[in-house]
């Protein structure tokens, strides 16, 4: 980057906000996993949509690359910098507006935390639909960008179903606003504000976002039922979608378990630890009542069933479940692969994926969990290289094999790039691509992200 593109953002955001110091950049330049690394030129941070909008204005003058930024939690290197890009931390921009009880909605900076949104939403007995495990450190800009799904989409549907408007300012240097008002209704053209939910900062840099909000449970009740295998996992999801009061359906293999019963030094509440797990969480004034209905229905036994009435016995029996990433984390570089299958592939993806990991990865740890409700799965991989792409490779293509997504809910990224016109064909990516060409024309937001390099 020249340096008079360092003067100039030097000069709108002031020297404080333009930093250059390899220590204070150092957390901004490599993702959570540790696969991804790159050294920015400079990491700026603007504390209002006017100022990101300046940025822009520069970076399209002198040609600089921007990557914008927020938690920086993200598992497919998107916030990741390439050698000489400059990371545009979003994390000033963290104003809540008052909570507008009246519509339940609230309009939130790009740069609040999941967590500061929640609190603040509580207060008034409302919260965001959207729950993840990074919640103290993702922000809802990063969230919107990648349209976040989590814990709860089997109620609620994912980031995309709880925003209503969105400011950002486009490549172009445009700053938009689109239904910040929070409108229910308005067909009124293009819907820009879906268009920008989950595309991972390569069209515009979120500033501010209007949020649906949803009632905060008054009870919320998790339970644990240990299966035999995973196709009976599967074979249970008719009886747990027939409670309404269902809101969580999360699977965990036995390996899974006793790597995080390892990691934590404690003992699962169920022993023998089932083949497959599900953790389930039912809300609302009736979820005592379903609970027994439910395990009546599935037919699990009483000795492979666990009820947290209470949030304290709730929080422990989630630990198990969002205990995975960390667990895995904690034995080396973690490979991740977020797919989705077809319901009825599910149980056939589960008992060949050992195997095919085992081919390209021998001795490799194989984990995999997810949101079972959703057909979600996480293969977490540990052991091969950072560069190694053949183990993503082999579950990907397992899973277009079967009819599946490369990406459920955490995005493209960079790690996934190169299957972006296997997974959605040559027609559909030219179309993205011209949505690019006239949203980014000079090509400065994120390169290198999302689609494949224009032919
Ligand atoms: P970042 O990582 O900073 O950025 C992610 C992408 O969004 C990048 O492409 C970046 O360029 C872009 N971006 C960020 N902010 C903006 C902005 N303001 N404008 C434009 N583009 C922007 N994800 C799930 O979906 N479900 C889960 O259950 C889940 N659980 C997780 C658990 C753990 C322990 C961890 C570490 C991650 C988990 N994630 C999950 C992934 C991650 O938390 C989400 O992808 C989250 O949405 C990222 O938010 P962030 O603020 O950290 O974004
Ligand atoms: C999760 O559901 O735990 C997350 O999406 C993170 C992961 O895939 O590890
Ligand atoms: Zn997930």
């Amino acid at each position: 980057v020249h340096d008079a593109a360092l003067r100039d953002l030097r000069s709108v955001l002031g020297d404080r906000y333009v930093i250059s110091d390899p220590d204070v950049r150092a957390p901004h330049e490599v993702d959570w996993t540790g696969r991804w690394r790159g050294v920015a030129a400079a990491v700026v941070r603007p504390g209002s949509a006017e100022e990101v909008l300046e940025v822009v204005q520069v970076a399209r003058r002198h040609g600089v690359q921007l990557v914008p930024q927020g938690g920086n939690t993200g598992l497919v290197g998107g916030a990741t910098p390439r050698d000489g890009q400059v990371v545009v931390d979003l994390r000033r921009l963290r104003e809540l507006g008052p909570v507008d009880e009246q519509a339940a909605q609230v309009t939130a900076g790009a740069g609040a935390t999941l967590t500061s949104l929640q609190a603040h939403a509580r207060a008034h007995g409302l919260e965001l639909a959207v729950d993840l495990g990074a919640r103290d450190t993702a922000t809802i800009g990063g969230m919107v960008a990648t349209n976040a799904g989590g814990t709860h989409v089997v109620r609620y549907g994912p980031m995309r179903a709880q925003l209503l408007g969105i400011e950002v300012v486009l490549g172009t240097g445009a700053l938009v606003q689109a239904n910040l008002a929070g409108l229910l209704k308005d067909n009124t053209g293009y819907d820009l504000v879906g268009l920008l939910c989950g595309s991972e900062g390569t069209l515009g840099i979120i500033t501010r976002t209007r949020l649906r909000l949803v009632p905060a449970p008054r009870t919320r009740l998790a339970l644990l039922l240990g299966f035999s295998s995973v196709t009976d996992a599967v074979a249970a999801l008719p009886h747990l979608r027939a409670r309404s009061s269902l809101a969580a359906v999360e699977m965990m293999r036995r390996d899974g378990i006793e790597l995080v019963a390892d990691h934590l030094g404690v003992a699962f509440p169920l022993q023998p630890v089932p083949v497959c797990t599900l953790l389930v969480e039912l809300i609302g004034d009736d979820g005592e009542a379903d609970a027994g209905v439910l395990v009546a229905a599935t037919g699990v036994s009483d000795a492979s069933t666990a009820v947290a009435t209470d949030e304290v016995g709730a929080a422990g029996l989630w630990r198990w479940r969002e205990g995975h990433p960390e667990a895995a984390a904690a034995r080396g570089l973690v490979h991740k692969a977020d797919v989705t299958l077809p319901f009825d592939e599910l149980s056939t993806f589960n008992t060949r994926i050992d195997d095919a990991i085992e081919r390209v990865a021998p001795g490799a740890l194989t984990i995999v969990y997810g949101h079972l409700a959703d057909g979600n799965l996480h293969v977490n991989v540990v052991g091969p290289a950072a560069d190694d792409e053949q183990p993503v490779d082999a579950v990907l293509d397992l899973v277009l094999q079967l009819g599946g997504s490369v990406s459920a809910e955490h995005g493209i990224g960079v790690a996934k790039r190169r299957w972006v016109v296997r997974q959605r064909g040559e027609t559909a990516v030219a179309a993205m691509q011209a949505v690019k060409s006239a949203l980014d024309p000079d090509g400065i937001l994120n390169p290198g992200v999302l689609l494949p390099d224009a032919r």
